[in-house]
């Protein structure tokens, strides 16, 4: 074992801490986490682990989202200036006006988003159970905030709601474009395309399977196929490769790393562990605005 390795181990039994990873942190990170996944796995893991101390190896909202769920603990992450900039794309004015014109509406909040917008929220989804979610809630008005590309996957998922779009986008994933997936299928035709529903729906009409990270790992896995081209972020290849070590994985296009999820390293991990620096600070207010539509995602996607 390497000595920063060792260093982790130590630091983890000192301060009865877990490491949580999200597929997108680099290898380095993930080879070492306690528990990895998707955006789901990471909410519902933080409300079940029994540990004092949670380091969140992802972006802000995913930090956020733990704290939220769990006030008690100390939520770090290893680098505070990691954040999604979907997170942020949706106005709370603009809810307030939805609202006023569609009064029995329900606002959907993709947990890619900041505290603030969730608490004027009804319910949070994750991309393994927004469309299960919106189809089991009883309003047939649906804000689905802040990605439009998911929203428009699960439009087209449920189409007898209404489901009223916000131009929020995820930078990396709407960067993969339909030419260059058409030309990597062309490329591979043995090939099949997983694809991530934050993704353009040009690119989403390609796909073999449609899902997010652990959905397309898991995919992936049972397939009888053994190509694969992936659009989503590079970072899923750890664990794809990891569990189907005889199968061929193959990026769609060269553009899919997000900016924010690499500066997760583990010297920074190491550092904020060790320190018990940069936690996740959120008023009372602020969680117990926010606690209600992440406990009612939790419940709806059972
Ligand atoms: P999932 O891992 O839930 O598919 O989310 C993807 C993502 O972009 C997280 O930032
Ligand atoms: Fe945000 Fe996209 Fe990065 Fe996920 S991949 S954290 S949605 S910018």
């Amino acid at each position: 074992m390497d000595t920063r390795r060792e260093k982790l181990e130590a630091l983890k039994k000192e301060k009865n801490a877990v490491i949580m990873a999200h597929y997108y942190v680099p290898d380095e990170v993930q080879e070492i986490a306690d528990y990895i996944g998707d955006s789901y796995y990471l909410s519902d893991m933080a409300t079940k682990v029994d540990a004092s101390v949670i380091v969140l190896c992802g972006v802000r909202f995913m930090g956020e989202s733990a704290k939220i769920l769990n006030p008690g603990k100390k939520v770090l992450l290893p680098d505070l200036h990691a954040d999604c900039p979907m997170a942020h794309m949706a106005e709370i004015e603009k809810i307030k006006e939805v609202r006023q014109e569609y009064p029995d509406v329900a606002v959907v909040c993709y947990v890619n988003s900041t505290a603030e917008l969730k608490s004027h929220s009804d319910v949070c989804v994750t991309s393994s159970n927004a469309v299960k979610i919106v189809k089991e809630l009883p309003n047939h008005d649906i804000f689905f905030i802040p990605d439009e590309h998911l929203g428009t996957y699960v439009a087209e998922q449920v189409p007898e709601k209404h489901i009223i779009l916000n131009d929020g986008f995820c930078h990396v994933h709407a960067a993969i474009r339909p030419e260059a997936t058409k030309a990597a299928k062309e490329a591979r035709p043995q090939a099949k395309l997983l694809v991530h529903p934050e993704c353009r729906s040009e690119v989403v009409a390609l796909a073999d399977y449609v899902g997010s990270t652990a959905g397309i790992i898991k995919y992936a896995e049972a397939s009888k196929d053994t190509e694969f081209l992936v659009a989503t972020e590079l970072g899923v290849f750890a664990e794809l490769k990891k569990r189907c070590p005889d199968k061929k994985f193959y990026a769609v296009g060269n553009t899919q790393i997000c900016p924010n999820m690499k500066k997760v390293t583990l010297d920074k991990l190491i550092e904020a562990l060790e320190n018990e620096e940069n936690e996740v600070l959120l008023s009372e207010q602020e969680i117990s605005d926010a606690h209600a539509p992440l406990l009612r995602m939790l419940e709806l996607a059972k």
